[in-house]
């Protein structure tokens, strides 16, 4: 069986920071990660690991991590970064759904997919819960390029039956193809399933009764959808669905609520939604740049978490919403929504949530978010020079200040702090110059 390893500065966490403070981290100045096959088979330092015929890579001045998590992101929208002027009903008209046609074309899908996820690992991103579009097909080429590249990915095909034109699935039609795309897909690899009606103002209520069905059917599939985003998304769904309570009740009343459910946005909810959230385990998926971007809101970090029954979070880029696929620059706006709010997000917090935090919140933490023994070798290396700036700005910090260090490569890092990225133990991209 092959052994490599990498060798350098080791960060990762085995607690929650906000819970457990500094000794939620581990920091190990000259470190090995031993690779067997896929996983992580052993950790520790340098020293007291080190054999012969191991072939090492060395990262001097750099940060080795676990692989960052993004929990939300659409692969059809990488084309709709940066469309101007809209708020959410009507930049889904206008720039959405016109790209998100394109995807009944087989070879775009194949194109956009490969991209897609070359992009996610030039970024540091080795995890993505994705959406595809209505098309199975958009599954299948999704799938088969993370295949390919042994990438953990869940993912599911966009069911909207009440959609616009030429993007409508129907109750049946989007059952029967989530249903086949499970049995093709959910197991395969390192690939997941989500069930994603894609909100509630394009689904019908039979096809979110399918969506409940399926969950029920596969309870270790996921659940992926939005919710709560803009004002004028809560009225109309309020006008669809008149006998619900809340938005929330709307999903809630269809099963679609749970441990594996992964809710975007989450900005605009009333006391007794976030209770729900909370009881059933839901996860409340914050998007800073997309919510800054579409106008929506500011997510209300301490109003979900700092209550007797917290909502879990996770953290995500919603690309194309979203305008940058650097889980550094999300945390970097994550940071900046909280700072308008006087909430803080240390730089720990922030690490934790791209790692083992989002790892947590799609109940993975036993495989990936950690560097611990036994989980994927999926890993982010961050250069500490990457720019003349961040090299100039990092100067300033003691090496041993790892918070400060964190800080600053979140929010001036992007793509070019990415030195390199392992998944499964391998190589898959390397930056540069
Ligand atoms: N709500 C329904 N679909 C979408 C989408 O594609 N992006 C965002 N940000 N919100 C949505
Ligand atoms: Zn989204």
């Amino acid at each position: 069986m092959t052994r490599r390893a990498l060798r350098g500065r080791l960060v990762w966490f085995r607690d929650d920071p906000a819970i457990a403070g500094a000794a939620a981290l581990v920091d190990i100045a000259d470190g090995l990660l031993v690779i067997e096959a896929e996983r992580i088979a052993a950790v520790g330092p340098a020293t007291d690991l080190l054999e012969p015929d191991l072939e090492v890579t060395h990262y001097p001045n750099a940060l080795i991590l676990p692989g960052l998590i993004d929990a939300h992101i659409h692969y059809p929208q990488t084309q709709v970064i940066g469309s101007y002027g809209t708020q959410l009903l009507d930049w889904l008209q206008s720039y959405t759904f016109p790209a998100e046609r394109r995807f009944a074309d087989p070879a775009h899908c194949a194109r956009t997919a490969g991209f897609f996820l070359d992009e996610l690992l030039r970024h540091g991103t080795t995890t993505a819960v994705a959406y595809a579009s209505v098309h199975p097909g958009s599954v299948d080429a999704l799938c088969a390029e993370a295949l390919a590249r042994t990438m953990r990915l869940i993912t599911g095909k966009v069911m909207m039956d009440e959609g616009p034109e030429g993007l409508r699935d129907t109750a049946q039609s989007g059952y029967d193809d989530s249903q086949a795309l499970i049995a093709r897909w959910h197991g395969q690899g390192r690939i997941g399933y989500a069930v994603t009606p894609r909100f509630a103002v394009t689904s019908s209520a039979a096809q979110l009764e399918a969506a409940g069905a399926l969950l029920r059917e596969h309870p270790d599939c996921w659940l992926q959808t939005h919710l709560a985003e803009n004002h004028a998304e809560i009225a109309e769904v309020a006008r669809r669905f008149p006998e619900a309570s809340s938005y929330t009740d709307v999903y809630d009343r269809f099963g679609l609520l749970g441990p594996r459910s992964i809710l975007g946005h989450c900005l605009h909810l009333a006391e007794d939604e976030m209770a729900r959230l909370a009881a059933t385990g839901s996860v409340a998926c914050f998007c800073p740049t997309s919510n800054l971007f579409i106008g929506s809101g500011l997510f209300d970090l301490a109003r979900l978490t700092d209550r007797p029954d917290p909502v879990r979070i996770a953290l995500a880029t919603d690309v194309g919403g979203g305008t940058s696929y650097s889980m550094l620059q999300t945390a970097a706006e994550a940071y900046k929504v909280l700072q308008l709010q006087n909430q803080s997000w240390p730089a720990l917090d922030a690490f934790h949530t791209m790692t083992r935090g989002n790892a947590l919140a799609l109940g993975l933490a036993h495989e990936i978010g950690t560097l611990e023994p036994g989980s994927h070798a999926d890993v982010t290396v961050l250069d500490l020079a990457p720019t003349p700036a961040i090299a100039h700005r990092l100067e300033a910090i003691d090496r041993s200040d790892l918070p400060a260090l964190l800080f600053a490569l979140m929010t001036i890092g992007d793509d070019r702090a990415i030195r390199a990225t392992w998944v499964a133990g391998k190589k898959l991209h390397e930056r540069n110059g």
